[in-house]
């Protein structure tokens, strides 16, 4: 088991790990997947075992005026390896990197039926920003999330 950024062949393992985690109309479509993984601003970890995506999170570095911020795209772990600490290790790695780019904040928008998500953003100290009425596809509301963290 290692945690490390993505590989090209990476792919299918992980978008197979998308069809998993989320239905139409909120799963990402395979061509925004890839682009969020492979852009040059991409921030993304994954924890492979062997050869196997197990989870993933990814996220995009902002530069507005002089705030330069990691918007956190999506966090996703495998049904079967769920409640093992790999959501906090990713947060965490993702933070890391956040910070080694001179990043400030974090910011996400999570589902507002969401609690487990909601319950681990809480927890490490990300603060709710708005509330958003039918930001899904799906007609769902979204709370928008901030982190405000240290340079080093
Ligand atoms: C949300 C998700 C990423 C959590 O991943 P995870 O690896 O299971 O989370 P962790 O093991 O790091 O647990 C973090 C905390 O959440 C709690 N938790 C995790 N799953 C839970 C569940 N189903 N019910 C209640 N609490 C849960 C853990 O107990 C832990 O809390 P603690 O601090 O009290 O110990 C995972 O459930 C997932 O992939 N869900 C589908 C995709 C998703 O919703 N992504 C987030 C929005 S983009």
């Amino acid at each position: 088991m290692k945690i490390r950024p993505f590989q090209p062949d990476d792919f299918e393992s992980l978008y197979a790990l998308e069809e998993l985690c989320f239905s139409e109309p909120l799963r990402f479509d395979r061509e925004y997947m890839f682009k969020i993984l492979t852009q040059p601003d991409s921030i993304n970890h994954l924890v492979v075992d062997t050869e196997t995506v197990i989870a993933f999170i990814i996220g995009s570095l902002h530069q507005k005026t002089a705030v330069r911020a990691v918007y956190i795209e999506t966090i996703e772990v495998h049904p079967e390896h769920r409640r093992n600490g790999y959501a906090y290790k990713l947060l965490a790695e993702l933070e890391a990197s956040a910070r080694a780019h001179s990043a400030t904040q974090l910011w996400l928008h999570v589902d507002a039926a969401n609690a487990v998500a909601i319950k681990i953003y809480e927890r490490l100290n990300f603060v709710q920003h708005k509330y958003i009425d039918h930001f899904y596809p799906s007609g769902g509301a979204a709370y928008l999330y901030r982190k405000n963290i240290e340079t080093q």
